[in-house]
């Protein structure tokens, strides 16, 4: 083996180097880089130990068609959990799961525990953070004192394992959190990048050899990366975040990665003083309080994985008092305003130069479709005519940068959510082309006017200032 040099490696993103440096390359954070002895590659897991020999084993290859196993389960029994997983936890996988500190990642995985040590699996949920009493106070405002889950309060990971590997066992094993782990494989100080991945590599083995599903709860940084364990991302099999708003009372769970199961599932809950709560038809709570008669507001029925989901979007168009107008955007992508401010200027003839635009998601949800183009753009020429938009109608389509709205998938799926939500009629894309002539086009549930490019949707708004009095 080589000899053995003095790695320098930053702590928010893994990168080694050579020699100390103030600002990290790879990621661009300063101050981030910390000398840890102990090998640091790849080469330092069980492949570094094993004898070499000159020749591979042969192994059988396969072909694609085959039998076809399903991984075997076990669902959580909390459906918006199980949604977001993909049905359950698959046995002897390894789930991270990432959000702000405070969020409430604690409590959601004390309230799965409980559930399954409930129905007589054999869980264990080790505190790296807090001690058992602590734990035990939570469970007891939870509700969940009684629940035979099996507690300690622990960090060294060969500890665990071997407490572990103890007895029947465990469904599910909690590691509350992966950044308090240590390994005595490892050189470096608790908490840095190499102690994490080392830690994370263990118990990793621990769940392929057992069958046990095992949780890794990591903090997220401030800039949404979720730190030191981002080098454990790539080893685990599925990276689920915990997101909300502390100013918000609801809180979406979302796989971001998942080797068993779709990654654009969101699971949606609701806390209360008793814990989280399912929230079984978000599109309700996220309409809750709306205001209909102002304008800059419009409701976008936008899709998250398999489910419906309605939201209201809100613009505020204001004459600026500044040189270089405000672009404000919570909850959806600065540069996708830019682009439909920009098309708003350029093809459907408003002069937005001078103003301050400001666009929010109400709720505090976070939108990646393309969709919500069309609600955004409504909004936005509500709030700088005037004119409020119809409260019974929903938006929904894609805006390419000529102005022309373009069909998204599943209206159908949207606009059965908007009626049964009692909206009546849908701005939306002009439908496709049907391929085949002979093909029967489905019912729509809602009345829909159809725009095909952005200047009808000005027109549209602009003509509402007549029938308003
Ligand atoms: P906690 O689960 O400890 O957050 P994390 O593990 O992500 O750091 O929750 C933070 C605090 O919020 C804790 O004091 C409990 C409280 N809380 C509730 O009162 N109700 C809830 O539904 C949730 C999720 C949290
Ligand atoms: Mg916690």
């Amino acid at each position: 083996m080589a000899k053995r040099h003095p790695s320098f490696v930053c702590q928010e993103c893994g990168a080694v180097y050579n020699r100390w440096k103030g600002k990290c390359e790879a990621c661009g954070g300063w101050n981030t880089i910390v000398e840890e002895t102990g090998s640091a590659s790849p080469m330092s897991g069980p492949a570094a130990t094993r004898p070499s020999r000159a020749k591979g084993r042969i192994f059988p290859l396969e072909g694609l068609s085959g039998e076809i196993k399903e991984a075997p389960r076990t669902p959580s029994g909390i459906a918006e959990l199980d949604r977001v997983t993909g049905g359950g936890f698959v046995h002897g996988s390894i789930i991270l799961l990432g959000g702000d500190p405070g969020i409430g990642k604690s409590t959601l995985l004390m309230q799965a525990s409980a559930a399954l040590a409930n129905r007589g699996e054999r869980v264990a949920y080790i505190s790296g953070e807090e001690a058992v009493a602590q734990v035990r106070l939570r469970a007891e405002r939870l509700g969940l004192g009684q629940a035979p889950v099996e507690l300690a309060s622990e960090t060294n990971v060969e500890d665990i394992v071997a407490t572990l590997s103890q007895g029947r066992t465990p469904a599910l094993a909690i590691i509350d959190s992966i950044q308090t782990m240590w390994t005595e494989t490892v050189e470096s100080a608790p908490g840095t990048v190499t102690q994490v991945r080392g830690s994370a590599q263990a118990l990793i083995r621990f769940a392929k050899t057992t069958g046990t599903a095992v949780i890794l709860v990591g903090h997220v940084t401030k800039d949404g990366q979720i730190a030191g364990p981002r080098v454990v991302e790539h080893m685990v099999d599925a990276v689920v975040s915990f997101e909300g708003d502390t100013g918000h009372h609801f809180r979406i769970l979302r796989a971001v990665k998942n080797r068993f199961g779709p990654t654009d599932e969101i699971g949606v809950f609701e806390m209360s003083d008793q814990g989280l709560r399912e929230v079984p038809n978000p599109s309700e709570l996220f309409l809750a309080g709306r205001d209909m008669a102002t304008p800059g507001t419009a409701v976008f029925a936008g899709m998250e994985g398999t489910r419906p989901l309605l939201v209201e979007i809100q613009a505020l168009v204001a004459p600026s008092s500044l040189g270089t107008p405000r672009r404000a955007v919570v909850g959806w992508d600065q540069s996708r305003l830019s682009m439909v401010l920009a098309v708003l200027e350029a093809h459907g003839g408003l002069k937005l130069g001078m103003h301050d635009v400001y666009l929010n998601v109400a709720g505090g949800l976070r939108i990646t479709e393309p969709a919500a183009d069309l609600a955004a753009a409504a909004a936005l020429v509500s709030s700088l005519s005037g004119n409020p938009l119809p409260p019974d109608t929903v938006y929904f389509g894609e805006m390419g940068l000529s102005g022309a709205i373009r069909p998204v998938a599943q209206e159908q799926a949207r606009m059965k959510e908007a009626a049964k939500l009692g909206f009546s009629s849908a701005v939306s894309p002009l439908p496709r082309l049907e391929k085949s002539s002979g093909a029967k086009s489905e019912r729509l549930p809602l009345a829909t006017s159809a725009i095909g490019h952005i200047t009808d949707l000005v027109a549209n708004i602009a003509a509402r200032r007549r029938k308003v009095p």
